[in-house]
């Protein structure tokens, strides 16, 4: 899945003041600050946050200064994931002393993960909170108040916050990420995130839906369902004995893609064992489902993919990918890759490269192995490739996927795509960005056209570097 940076509560909540509910005196008029880490779930949970708060009289604040609660939600990915959470912590804690009363909550997988922990050693803050027990933060921050720590970590089988609507953190009122599941049943050796977000359960179809359509109401053009492994998406109503009535991830996708042919649908992130042609046919069927795949590879050598428990090999990751490109010709394939896996050897690496070589991912994340404890690999497997190994790897991995990404940018020139407009440039006041179907940036001049964000134009691109296209509006 696409990890983002740190992301904080958008210009758009600045300054809306949500009213305390009317007879409720136990809780004041406050103001949460929050900041969130890691992939894109950890952002739409952060929304679901936002909404419980709301429900109970919190206003949203962008500035730290006036915040009464900061709260940090958080990932474990990777150890410097992890370390980049506690220096906020101190930040937080030197601004909680200036105002009395304050509180901080950590919430998210790292709280799952280090549970009371945080509150014992770390000292830091004074709620932890697991994803799956959000709607108790309203209770917990009452405890918290009267002096106790609040903690609940309960990982559900069941939550999947489907009757919540978030509360949109996004600050272009074009895109929104909607959760369609939670957890992983996948035990990938190298991972934390089944032990972080617990076991897989989709959320009712017909919440789903309804979240789309009022997005699309409220003027979103594009909505990215989120999961672990979204292929794995599998609804059955309750009650319902008939698994014919089921709704799978393909049958989803061609109703999100039906509510209306503006709006854009993509999705992530999809598990190579599991992606089926039933997903890359509607796909195809669609113009509106974008031609766009992310498909974590991790690694090109079956023996390390073994070793990683993916339950794919080399071939089948290709196979998949030649399958994409017949049934999609125009599609991007974008990945994440790990370098230096327990044992990785010279020729494990090499193949590595040969994958990328033969793929020509337009996208492609690539870390170097972090061991997490409690992990498979960190029980079964030896962490031996040396830093330095690991850090050059990386750096061939890196020169590789920029020369690809150079090339197939520029294969674009001449080629005119519609791209949907997301924001002005960050360049430049007279340009617009947006993204073509593929997932590409592509920035235009606005010219004398009276267009805003949210409209489509087809751009034809006049020229590219590794990563964005530049272009000219040829009609709107
Ligand atoms: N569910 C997605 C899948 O299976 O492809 C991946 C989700 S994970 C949150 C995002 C990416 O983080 C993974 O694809 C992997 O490349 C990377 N990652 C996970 N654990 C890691 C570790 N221990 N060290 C380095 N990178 C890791
Ligand atoms: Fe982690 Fe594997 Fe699940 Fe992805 S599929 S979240 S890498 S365990
Ligand atoms: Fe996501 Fe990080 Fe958790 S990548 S699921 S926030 S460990």
């Amino acid at each position: 899945m696409a990890e983002l940076l740190k992301k904080e509560i958008d210009e758009a909540l600045q300054g809306t003041a949500i009213a305390p509910k009317m007879g409720e005196e136990t809780l004041l008029y406050k103001k949460f600050y929050i900041e969130s880490y890691g992939c894109a779930m950890n952002f739409s949970d952060s929304e679901i946050v936002a909404s419980i708060l709301k429900e109970e009289g919190f206003g949203a604040t962008t500035i730290m200064e006036e915040a009464d609660l900061f709260l940090i939600n958080t990932c474990s990915i990777r150890d410097k994931a992890e370390q980049t959470v506690r220096n906020r912590l101190h930040i937080f804690r030197r601004e909680k002393k200036k105002k009395s009363g304050a509180l901080i909550g950590v919430l998210g997988c790292m709280a799952e993960r280090l549970k009371a922990k945080l509150l014992d050693e770390e000292k830091l803050v004074d709620m932890v909170v697991g994803p799956d027990a959000y709607r108790s933060l309203p209770m917990l921050i009452q405890e918290a108040e009267s002096g106790q720590k609040g903690i609940n970590v309960l990982l559900s089988r069941e939550e999947t916050y489907a009757d919540i609507s978030p509360v949109r953190l996004d600050n272009n009122g074009v895109s929104a990420f909607v959760s369609i599941m939670r957890g992983c049943n996948n035990m990938c050796t190298f991972c934390v995130v089944p032990f972080t977000r617990g076991r897989e359960r989709s959320r009712d179809a017909g919440s789903i839906l309804q979240e789309c359509k009022a997005l699309f109401g409220e003027g979103y053009k594009e909505i990215t369902l989120l999961g672990q492994n979204v292929d794995s998406y599998h609804f059955t109503p309750p009650n319902e004995i008939d698994q014919s009535n089921s709704v799978t991830f393909a049958l989803l996708l061609e109703r999100v893609a039906q509510i209306d042919p503006k709006l854009r649908v993509r999705f992530s992130t999809s598990h190579p064992k599991d992606i089926t042609d039933d997903v890359l046919f509607t796909m195809a069927k669609y113009p509106n489902i974008c031609k766009y795949l992310h498909l974590p590879v991790q690694s090109g050598n079956t023996a390390v993919l073994q070793r990683m428990n993916r339950t794919y090999t080399r071939e089948w990751y290709l196979n998949k990918v030649k399958r994409i490109k017949e049934i999609m010709p125009e599609a991007d394939v974008s990945t994440d890759l790990i370098i230096g896996f327990c044992g990785e050897t010279e020729e494990e690496h090499q193949d590595t490269l040969s994958l990328m070589d033969i793929c020509k991912f337009s996208l492609a994340y690539m870390y170097t192995y972090s061991e997490r404890p409690g992990t498979l690999a960190e029980r079964r497997y030896t962490d031996d490739v040396p830093e330095a190994t690991k850090q050059r790897r990386l750096e061939e991995v890196i020169a590789m996927y920029r020369g690809h990404s150079l090339t197939q940018y520029q294969a674009s020139v001449g080629q005119t795509f519609e791209v949907l407009i997301e924001n002005t440039s960050k360049r430049s006041e007279e340009h617009w960005s947006g993204r073509n179907s593929q997932n590409k940036m592509v920035v235009f001049p606005k010219g004398n056209y009276d267009l805003q964000q949210g409209n489509y134009v087809m751009v034809k691109v006049t020229n590219a570097t590794s990563g964005t296209l530049l272009g000219e509006i040829v009609s709107i």
